[in-house]
């Protein structure tokens, strides 16, 4: 705490001091080895901007103000104005140099290339912006593993638009919060993903009921896909679906083991119930194929002859969630019967 505080006022200090001592701040502000790791790799790039670092300094968001009215109008609705308003963020008065860095080059000759816009910059780049504060923000913590930081160059800055529209449009903006523009702005990437919801048996997402991140966080996950995790690393289809919970006495093996998606396509399918297979048995003879045409000597349950029970030439037999109701388990039958 003391070692924060001192920071804070070396921070302050050094902002009117050279530029690289600045930066030096910083870096002992964030106290983290990882992003500064990061900063240092991003220092050559902003020395090698013809701007003199060592004569950047802040110049308040007033200053910024006089010429960016509407942005400083705009930003006291913005979840960022903490920052400009609360002595303990370190930034009071200086909001907008948290993200745009020191202007004082930049108010005096009004060019773009004095001044840092995180739009323009490489996605690691811009993500280093926004996470020396956001760093240890609980959704952000598996960020760097996630596959939008890994492979997709996707920025925080690809899905935040930092001066447009406030939180809860129904246009994906600052903060995207309504189902509608969360919908909107995945889907304007993962096109295909998108046509997979326009199949008859899906979720409600086409008419917005649900989005995508009620099961994936876009920050990244625990589990493979960014698949958000309702408790521990739970699958988070339970947090709807809690029936399929459990603990069961009988459990169905692949519930638990493989996932909901070994028979339900979570982006929708053809056929009802989200089943990855037309016909319900179908689904089941994919693990429980010891038919045969003639007895099965395996099981001895399924087949033409008895003592096998599943004749499977039977209409009868054909449906098996008839019999086996509590295909996801049972707390009284080992057959899932009941
Ligand atoms: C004296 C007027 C003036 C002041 C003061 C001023 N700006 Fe600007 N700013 C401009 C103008 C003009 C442009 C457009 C430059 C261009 O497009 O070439 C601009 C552009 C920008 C851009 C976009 C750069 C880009 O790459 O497109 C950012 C970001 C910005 N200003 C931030 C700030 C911040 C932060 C402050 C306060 C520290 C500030 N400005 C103060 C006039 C000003
Ligand atoms: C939390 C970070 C953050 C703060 C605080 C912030 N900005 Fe920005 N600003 C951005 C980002 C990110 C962009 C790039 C546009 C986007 O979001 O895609 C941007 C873009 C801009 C632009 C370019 C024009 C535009 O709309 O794209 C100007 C000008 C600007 N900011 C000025 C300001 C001023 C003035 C303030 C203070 C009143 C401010 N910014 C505060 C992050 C910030
Ligand atoms: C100077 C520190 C700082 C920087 C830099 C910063 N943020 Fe923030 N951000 C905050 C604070 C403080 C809040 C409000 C805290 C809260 O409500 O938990 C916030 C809130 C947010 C929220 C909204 C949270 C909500 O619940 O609605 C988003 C989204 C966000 N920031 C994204 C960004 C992005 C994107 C960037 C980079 C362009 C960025 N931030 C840069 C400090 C910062
Ligand atoms: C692929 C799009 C996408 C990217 C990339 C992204 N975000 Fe978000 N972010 C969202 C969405 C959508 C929400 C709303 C989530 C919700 O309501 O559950 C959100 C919410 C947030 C929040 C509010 C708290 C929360 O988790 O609900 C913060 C803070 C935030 N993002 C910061 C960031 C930062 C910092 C980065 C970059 C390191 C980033 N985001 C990258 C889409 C994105
Ligand atoms: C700017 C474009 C863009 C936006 C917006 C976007 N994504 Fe992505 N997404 C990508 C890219 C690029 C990848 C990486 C693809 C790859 O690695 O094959 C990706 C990967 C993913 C993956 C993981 C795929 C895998 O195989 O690991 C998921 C899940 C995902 N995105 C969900 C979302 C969600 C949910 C949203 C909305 C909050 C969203 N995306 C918004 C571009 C985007
Ligand atoms: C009902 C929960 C659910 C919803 C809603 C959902 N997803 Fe998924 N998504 C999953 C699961 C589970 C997987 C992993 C499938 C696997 O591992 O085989 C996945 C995989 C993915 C993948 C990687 C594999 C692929 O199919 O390309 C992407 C990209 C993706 N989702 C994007 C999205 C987007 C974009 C949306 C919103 C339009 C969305 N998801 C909505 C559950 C969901
Ligand atoms: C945000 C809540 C929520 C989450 C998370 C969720 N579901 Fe659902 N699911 C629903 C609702 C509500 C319905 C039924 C209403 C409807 O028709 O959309 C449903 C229906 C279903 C159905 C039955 C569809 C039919 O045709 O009868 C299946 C199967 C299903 N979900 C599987 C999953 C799987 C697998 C996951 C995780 C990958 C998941 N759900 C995650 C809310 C959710
Ligand atoms: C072994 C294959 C299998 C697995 C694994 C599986 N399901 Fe199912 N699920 C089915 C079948 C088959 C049906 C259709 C039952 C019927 O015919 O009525 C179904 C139906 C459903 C339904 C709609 C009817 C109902 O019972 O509410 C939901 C919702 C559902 N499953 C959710 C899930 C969730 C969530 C998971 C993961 C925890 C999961 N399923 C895992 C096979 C499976
Ligand atoms: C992904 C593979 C898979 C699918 C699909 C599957 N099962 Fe299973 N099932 C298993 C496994 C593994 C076991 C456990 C076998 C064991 O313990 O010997 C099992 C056990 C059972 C049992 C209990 C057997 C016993 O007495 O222990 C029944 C009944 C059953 N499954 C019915 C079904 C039905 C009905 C379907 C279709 C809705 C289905 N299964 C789909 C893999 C699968
Ligand atoms: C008419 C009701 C009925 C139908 C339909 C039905 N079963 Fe069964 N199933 C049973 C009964 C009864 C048992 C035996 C329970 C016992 O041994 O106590 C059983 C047992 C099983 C077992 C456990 C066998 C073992 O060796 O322990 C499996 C696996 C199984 N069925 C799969 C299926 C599959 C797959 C289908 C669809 C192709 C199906 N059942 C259709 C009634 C049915």
């Amino acid at each position: 705490m003391i070692v924060q505080v001192a920071h804070a006022v070396a921070v302050r200090q050094a902002r009117r001091a050279a530029g690289l001592c600045l930066i030096g701040g910083v870096l002992l502000f964030l106290g983290h080895g990882l992003a500064a790791r990061q900063d240092q790799a991003a220092k050559p790039a902003e020395e090698a901007k013809p701007a003199a670092p060592a004569a950047l300094t802040t110049v308040g968001s007033e200053t910024c103000q006089t010429c960016h009215e509407d942005i400083f109008k705009a930003l006291a609705k913005n979840p960022h104005y903490v920052v400009e308003k609360l002595p303990a963020r370190g930034w009071q008065g200086k909001a907008c140099e948290s993200c745009h860095g020191p202007g004082s080059k930049h108010a005096e000759s009004v060019s773009a290339d004095d001044i840092r816009n995180p739009a323009k910059l490489s996605a690691a780049e811009a993500d280093r912006t926004c996470l020396k504060c956001h760093l240890n923000h609980p959704s952000q913590i598996n960020r760097t593993r996630s596959s939008h930081a890994k492979g997709g160059d996707v920025s925080c800055v690809s899905c935040h638009t930092m001066h447009k529209h406030g939180p809860g449009g129904s246009e994906p903006g600052f903060a995207p919060r309504k189902a509608e523009a969360i919908n909107k702005q995945c889907a304007s990437c993962h096109t295909p993903v998108w046509a997979e919801f326009q199949r008859p048996h899906r979720h409600k997402l086409p008419e917005n009921a649900m989005s995508c991140v009620d099961c994936h966080n876009p920050h990244g996950s625990l589990l493979p896909r960014m698949v958000r995790t309702s408790s521990a690393n739970e699958a988070g289809c339970l947090k709807c679906h809690g029936d399929k919970r459990g603990p069961f006495v009988f459990e169905h093996a692949p519930v638990r083991l493989e996932g909901c998606q070994t028979c339900h396509e979570p982006h929708g399918s053809a056929n009802p119930r989200m089943l990855t297979r037309h016909e319900v048995r179908f689904q089941c003879l994919e693990c429980h194929a010891n038919v045969g045409a003639t007895a099965s000597v395996q099981s001895g349950t399924i087949g033409g002859i008895p003592p096998a029970i599943h004749d499977l030439r039977s209409p009868r037999f054909r449906n098996c969630t008839i019999c086996h109701m509590k295909v996801h388990g049972s707390q009284v039958n080992r057959a899932l019967l009941r």
